[in-house]
C-alpha cells in the first residue's frame, strides 16, 4: 500500500489534453542478416492519469514501441514518426533534450530488477543518485526522498531497507525499488515493461495495487506492457493489441472483453486461462503458428496465416485500423467501400467510438462466423 501524505501532488485523473501522443512511429532495425521491422505505423494518444495496457505475444513490438517513447532504443535502430511529450517532439530531439526528458518526464521500468540495479550499491544510494543528477538535491537530502518513495512503493521498515543491497532484497521488493527510482522525479509517463511476469500471483497483486495508487495519487500516466491478459483486465482502462508490429485492436478493456473484433484478439482470449472455464478436462486452446519476423511491411493483413477466417481479400490488402461508428459519422467511408457484405458493415457500424480494429471480417460479424462454420 502507498502511504498517504503529499496529498498536494494528487491530480485527477484523465484531465486536459493528451500527455503523449504519438502518431505514425515505425521502427527498423538492421542487423547483420538484413533489415526487421519491428513496429510499423503505430498512433497513440495517452491522457493523463490513464493506464493503457499494451498486450501481444513474444515478439510483436511492445517493448520497442515503448523503448522508443522513453528514447532508449539502440543507435541500429530507424525510428520514423512523432513523439511528442506535453507538445514536445522527441524523434529527432538533441540528446540534451533527451536526456532531460527522460527520468523527468517519461521513466520506463524493465521486467528484470536485477540486471537494472546496481549490485554494490544500497538501493538509498541508487534512488539518491537520481535526485541528485536530475533535481540537484544534496547527498542528505536525497537519502531522505528516498525513504520517502521506499514508503511509496510499499516496502516494509523503509528506513532499514533503504540501506541494503539489492541482493537482499526479495524479487517484489526490488520491483518496487525499480519503480521508486522510477518515480523519484515524478515523470509524467511510465512505461512498465512486464513489470510482474518474473513474480509470483501475490507479489504482482502488489505492483499492480502500487501503480494503480500512483496514477490515483500522482496522476501519473501509465504504459503497461504485458503478455498478459489477466494483468490487462486488472490494470489498464484502455487496451492496444499489438500483432507483428502493428496495433490491430485499440479499445476500453471491458469493452475489448465483451465484444473482441479482430481474430487475434480472440485467439489471445481463448488462451487466457478463466476462473472456473477450464476445470476438468477443458484444455486452453493455443492458436496455431508463430508470429512472423518481418523484413518488410507487407500490403496484407499479417495475421492471415494464423487466421481461420482468412480469405483473398486478407491477402490482398492490409485492412485499415478504423470503428465503423467513426467512418459512418464523419462520412468518411474509405475502408468501409472495402467491406463487401451489407451485414458486416452494420455491425461494424455498431461499434462504440474509441473501439478500432484493423481487419477486413472481424469476429461476430456475420461473413466472419459463416468462414468460422465453413458454410
Ligand atoms: N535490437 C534489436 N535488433 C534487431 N531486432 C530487434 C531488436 N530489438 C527487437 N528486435 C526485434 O523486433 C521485434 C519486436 O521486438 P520486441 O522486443 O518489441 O517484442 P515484444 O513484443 O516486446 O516481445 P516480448 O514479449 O518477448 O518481450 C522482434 O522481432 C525482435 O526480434
Ligand atoms: S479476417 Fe482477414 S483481415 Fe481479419 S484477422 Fe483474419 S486474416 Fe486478418
Ligand atoms: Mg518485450
Amino acid at each position: 500500500m502507498i502511504s498517504p501524505g503529499r496529498a498536494e501532488l494528487w491530480i485527477p485523473q484523465h484531465a486536459g489534453s493528451p500527455v503523449l501522443e504519438v502518431r505514425g512511429l515505425s521502427v527498423t532495425f538492421t542487423t547483420e542478416s538484413g533489415t526487421v521491422s519491428a513496429v510499423d505505423n503505430v498512433d497513440l494518444s495517452l491522457a493523463q492519469g490513464e493506464i493503457v495496457g499494451i498486450v501481444g505475444e513474444s515478439g510483436c513490438g511492445k517493448s520497442v514501441t515503448g523503448m522508443s517513447l522513453a528514447g532508449l532504443l539502440p543507435d541500429s535502430a530507424r525510428v520514423c514518426g512523432s513523439v511528442r511529450l506535453q507538445g514536445v517532439e522527441l524523434i529527432g530531439a538533441p540528446q540534451s533534450t533527451l536526456r532531460a526528458a527522460r527520468g523527468q518526464d517519461i521513466a520506463y521500468v524493465f521486467q528484470e530488477p536485477m540486471s537494472s540495479l546496481n549490485p554494490v550499491l544500497t538501493v538509498g544510494q541508487q534512488i539518491g543518485e537520481v535526485l541528485q543528477a536530475h533535481r540537484g538535491l544534496s547527498r542528505k537530502k536525497a537519502l531522505a526522498r528516498a525513504v520517502e518513495l521506499l514508503t511509496l512503493v510499499g516496502i516494509p521498515s523503509p528506513l532499514r531497507r533503504v540501506d541494503s543491497y539489492p541482493h537482499q532484497l526479495s524479487g517484489g521488493m526490488r520491483q518496487r525499488v525499480m519503480i521508486a527510482m522510477a518515480i523519484a522525479c515524478e515523470p509524467k509517463v511510465l512505461v512498465a515493461d512486464e513489470p510482474t511476469t518474473a513474480l509470483d500471483v501475490t507479489v504482482q497483486a502488489g505492483i499492480l495495487d502500487v501503480l494503480r495508487e500512483l496514477r490515483d495519487r500522482l496522476g501519473t500516466t501509465i504504459l503497461f506492457i504485458t503478455h498478459d491478459l489477466g494483468v490487462i483486465a486488472d490494470v489498464a482502462d484502455r487496451v492496444m493489441v499489438m500483432y507483428a508490429g502493428r496495433v490491430v485492436e485499440r479499445a476500453p478493456v471491458d469493452e475489448l472483453f465483451a465484444r473482441p473484433q479482430h481474430h487475434y484478439t480472440a485467439g489471445l482470449l481463448v488462451a487466457t486461462p478463466t476462473p472456473g472455464r477450464h476445470a476438468g478436462t477443458d484444455r486452453l486452446q493455443e492458436i496455431p503458428g508463430l508470429v512472423p519476423v518481418l523484413s518488410i511491411q507487407p500490403d496484407a493483413c499479417t495475421f492471415a496465416e494464423r487466421c481461420p477466417a482468412a480469405d483473398a481479400q486478407c491477402l490482398a490488402s492490409a485492412p485499415a485500423l478504423t470503428s465503423g461508428r467513426h467512418m459512418a459519422d464523419s462520412g468518411d467511408m474509405t475502408g468501409m467501400a472495402e467491406i463487401t457484405d451489407v451485414a458486416d458493415m452494420a455491425n461494424m457500424a455498431s461499434l462504440p467510438p474509441g473501439h478500432l480494429v484493423a481487419c477486413w471480417h472481424p469476429c461476430g460479424q456475420p461473413s466472419a462466423q459463416r468462414r468460422w462454420a465453413g458454410t
